[in-house]
């Protein structure tokens, strides 16, 4: 079986981070969510693994590589516009011939891996097996409709009055008569060829679609709170692990990672958190579901469920941050200069709340 992940896009949701980097390497418990993909496709024994990119494919070439790092092969397939999961399939045709293969969505988090799922459907002879979960909100997600033996009736893209509460999770499993489909399929109100339209006509011609429910949790990183989200739940899994300096005065809890080179000064530090290589945490607290990456400075100051880019500076800030995800080189730091003020640069579609 190949591997596929969709890794183009634009990341509207995530904007101002995502104005300058793609939102597949934003990282959650400082990994980013693209090698947690990459990741749990290999743990499935799966190494021919190709990636669609778009406008940022630079970046994820350089993040990424040609997948030594993970002892894999890395394809990549340029798609000119983002015009849809089913157009990404079709731009990959090439790499996929007639192969089974996974397609993971490069900004998806599922609790347990899909190992087992490959599993059975590598042994099995269906055409496709998908992956549903229960949702509060299925109008934003693609929706099934299953009978009453649980099979698949319906699918439909992000429904107004959503007939079930299954949303379809961006993973999914086809034999090449999906091809077949993509082909068959029409842009819908958004103007993409929807992968969900496409499985739609794999039911409707009768080949077998096989519903799989997941029942730990999945998150699609697409906004702050979900990614904040994301971090809290990767981050109570993670094995703790001290590779930096802890100093006589800190107080770091059992739940805490510290990552190669990273000093905590004069600090106290509650987990589930991760502070990243050669960071430095001087006079202050990290609170619980806090990933901070690498080269960051934190010093006479308080953070909380928060996300830090690599080379930010928080300096001696009077209330505690929470809640926040903070870009890369962003300064956050009392200014002595008169008048007293906030001064700011922020980029567009910036959000601060302040006290
Ligand atoms: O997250 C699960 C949902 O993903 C499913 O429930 C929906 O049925 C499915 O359509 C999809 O919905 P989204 O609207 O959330 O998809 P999004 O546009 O965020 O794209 C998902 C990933 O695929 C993202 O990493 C970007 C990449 N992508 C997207 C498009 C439209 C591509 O590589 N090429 C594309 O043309």
């Amino acid at each position: 079986m190949k591997g596929l992940i969709l890794s183009g896009g634009k990341g509207t949701r995530l904007y101002p981070l995502t104005y300058t980097s793609a939102k597949q390497l934003i990282p959650v418990a400082n990994k980013p969510v693209l090698f947690r993909v990459i990741e749990s496709i290999h743990d499935a024994g799966i190494t021919d693994i190709g990636i669609v990119v778009g406008d940022t494919a630079d970046q994820i070439k350089a993040a990424v590589g040609r997948g030594g790092r993970w002892g894999i092969k890395i394809t990549y397939i340029h798609q000119e516009h983002p015009l849809g999961l089913a157009h990404a399939v079709k731009v990959s045709q090439d790499f996929l011939g007639d192969d089974r293969f996974v397609m993971f969505l490069g900004d998806n988090v599922i609790q347990g891996g899909i190992s087992e799922l490959i599993e059975q459907f590598a042994a099995s002879k269906w055409n496709s097996q998908i992956v549903l979960t229960r949702v509060a909100n299925p109008e934003r997600y693609g929706v099934a409709e299953l009978n009453e033996n649980g099979q698949i009736k319906r699918l439909i893209e992000k429904p107004k009055q959503p007939p079930s509460n299954l949303a379809l999770v961006g993973i999914y499993m086809f034999d090449h008569h999906i091809h077949q489909a993509v082909d068959n399929i029409t842009p819908s109100w958004r103007g993409e060829l929807e992968i969900t339209d496409a499985i739609q006509w794999l039911v409707e011609h009768e080949y077998q679609v096989y519903p799989y429910v997941h029942r730990g949790w999945w998150i699609d990183t697409g906004k702050r709170e979900e990614l904040l989200e994301a971090n809290g739940l990767v981050l109570e899994e993670l094995t703790p692990v001290v590779e930096g300096y802890v100093d006589r005065d800190s107080e770091v809890d059992g739940r805490v990672t510290i990552e190669n080179g990273a000093e905590i000064i004069n600090s106290v530090v509650r987990g589930p958190t991760i502070i990243g290589e050669r960071t430095r945490i001087v006079n202050s607290y990290v609170g619980p579901f806090t990933s901070i990456y690498h080269d960051v400075v934190v010093e006479d100051s308080e953070i909380e469920r928060a996300i830090v880019l690599e080379h930010s500076v928080i300096r001696d800030i009077p209330a505690r941050i929470q809640d926040s995800v903070i870009g890369r080189n962003v300064t956050l730091a009392r200014s002595p200069i008169k008048p007293k003020a906030y001064k700011m640069a922020l980029g567009d579609h910036s959000q601060v709340g302040i006290l």
